[in-house]
């Protein structure tokens, strides 16, 4: 007879209270206490208490939720109603049960575990609530991404994978044999594809997988994340910082309008996440400079024997965690520092004609010590310019001649960034470490499961 009745999902609950529906789910954790069980049921969409009283059910069926543990897969048939005392909660009041599958001993119990132990069991963790809902905000992130774009009339352009050459560096490819046509490279951004893209379709997003082998173990770096990279003709650094910054202030709103509850699961402090609205701050690379060195903000130079100096912040530097957390303490908003000296800066960045020692550069920091989110600038849109960084950065130019061909018919002025997914999304949800943002993450010390 149960059978008849309709399937509701649980975040659908609140359009059926007063109902008799079945839940398809599994059981998360229970609790009883004599003639009453409090079985919490999750079913992907979300968690709910059940009510089981013994009262109301048959014999067989009291019996039947006795044997249940955490993680067995189950349909379950009841009424729905309001929580007496929340707002916004909704119980099952159970009246019968269709066990589909005992879990025996699942190994994540409500207890504490290790964060390593909890990682190799990545593949059950992702139903634990806390990664739910990280998972969902992730989601959210993506579907903004989206629709940012598309809204605004780009075309999404997705770049190869298997890629000939670097695009950030040589120092983090990791290389593949490819056949009799020698090394291949994972990409490490779709970038200069988006550039031809961009020469084709005017407004282009690249949105894809990316990969770098870094040697570094820190809270913020992935070995394989995904980045979102748009690329636009006739767009120069200025417009370009002011799309980063819609776009952000929209990434961010939209997560808090639909994504409140899964924000919550995570403890994150929402009136932080209000305040990311325009303007954002700006900053020169060389104003943030004056600023470290008025604050005191020393670099730490470690000499070959070990031993350690503290000096001012030398202009020509590139910016390290230390430096970028200090300056962001001061805001609570992101702020982008643009204008970086080109010698630490990629090949294909266009130098500033004011000042050729500066790139138009731009990195875009989050605030609560989340630190870079965005890379991006303005590209070098002549041929002769290109192929002297080509020189100056020691890469061969026969596998660029595609894209010097770029700067060689009807080359114009462009630009673009790169948005980090994972470490925006551990920014969103206020994560101490960017593992918890991919569903299967990959890192030095990780390639499993
Ligand atoms: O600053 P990056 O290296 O810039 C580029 O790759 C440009 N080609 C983008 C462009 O202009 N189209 O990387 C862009 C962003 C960083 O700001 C950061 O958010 C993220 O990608 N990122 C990483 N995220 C996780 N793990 C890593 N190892 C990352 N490396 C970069
Ligand atoms: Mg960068």
């Amino acid at each position: 007879m149960s059978s008849a009745l309709p399937h509701v999902y649980i975040s659908e609950f609140k359009h059926h209270v007063g109902e008799q529906v079945r839940l398809k789910g599994w059981v998360y954790n229970i609790r009883s206490s004599g003639k009453l069980m409090f079985p919490e049921f999750r079913d992907g969409s979300g968690i709910v208490q059940g009510v089981v009283s013994k009262k109301d059910v048959s014999d067989s069926v009291w019996q039947q939720f006795e044997t249940l543990t955490q993680e067995s897969s189950v349909i379950v048939t009841g009424t729905i109603s309001k929580h007496p005392k929340l707002e916004n909660v909704y119980e099952l009041h159970v009246s019968d049960l269709d066990i589909i599958h005992i879990a025996h001993d699942y190994p994540i119990t409500p207890k504490e575990h290790g964060v390593e132990f909890l990682a190799d069991k990545r593949h059950l963790w992702l139903r634990s609530k806390r990664q739910w809902a990280i998972m969902r905000v992730r989601h959210e992130v993506i579907n903004a991404i989206r629709d940012f774009f598309n809204q605004r009339d780009f075309t999404l352009i997705d770049s190869p994978i298997i890629t000939p050459n670097a695009v950030e560096g040589t120092t983090t490819l990791f290389e593949l044999d490819y056949f009799d046509l020698g090394k291949a490279y994972l990409t490490q951004s779709g970038q200069l594809y988006g550039e031809a893209s961009a020469m084709a379709f005017g407004k282009v997003y690249v949105f894809g997988p990316t990969f770098r082998a870094e040697k570094s173990k820190t809270r913020r770096h992935l070995t394989e994340f995904w980045m979102v990279e748009p690329e636009m003709a006739y767009y120069d650094l200025e417009m370009t910082m002011a799309l980063a910054e819609e776009f952000v202030e929209y990434i961010v709103q939209r997560v808090l309008e639909k994504r409140k509850e899964e924000l919550t699961v995570l403890e994150r402090d929402l009136t932080k996440l209000e305040k990311i609205t325009r303007p954002f701050h700006r900053l020169s690379y060389t104003d943030a400079v004056e600023w470290l060195n008025k604050h005191n903000v020393k670099l730490i130079k470690k000499a070959a024997d070990g031993s350690e100096t503290e000096i001012d912040f030398p202009w020509g530097e590139d910016f390290g965690a230390p430096q970028e957390e200090a300056l962001m303490a001061q805001f609570d908003k992101p702020c982008i520092i643009h204008r970086y000296p080109a010698e630490v800066k990629a090949f294909y960045m266009k130098r500033d004609p004011e000042n050729p020692k500066l790139a138009l550069a731009m990195d875009m920091l989050a605030p609560e010590g989340a630190g870079e989110i965005i890379g991006g600038s303005q590209r070098e849109d002549s041929y002769e310019a290109l192929l002297e960084r080509l020189r100056e950065h020691n890469l061969p130019q026969e596998p660029f001649e595609w894209y010097l061909d770029l700067r060689r018919y009807g080359s114009v002025p462009h630009s673009g960034f790169g948005l980090g997914l994972e470490r925006t999304v551990k920014w969103i949800c206020g994560l101490e470490h960017i593992r918890e943002t991919s569903p299967y993450p990959r890192m030095i010390y990780r390639n499993t499961p």
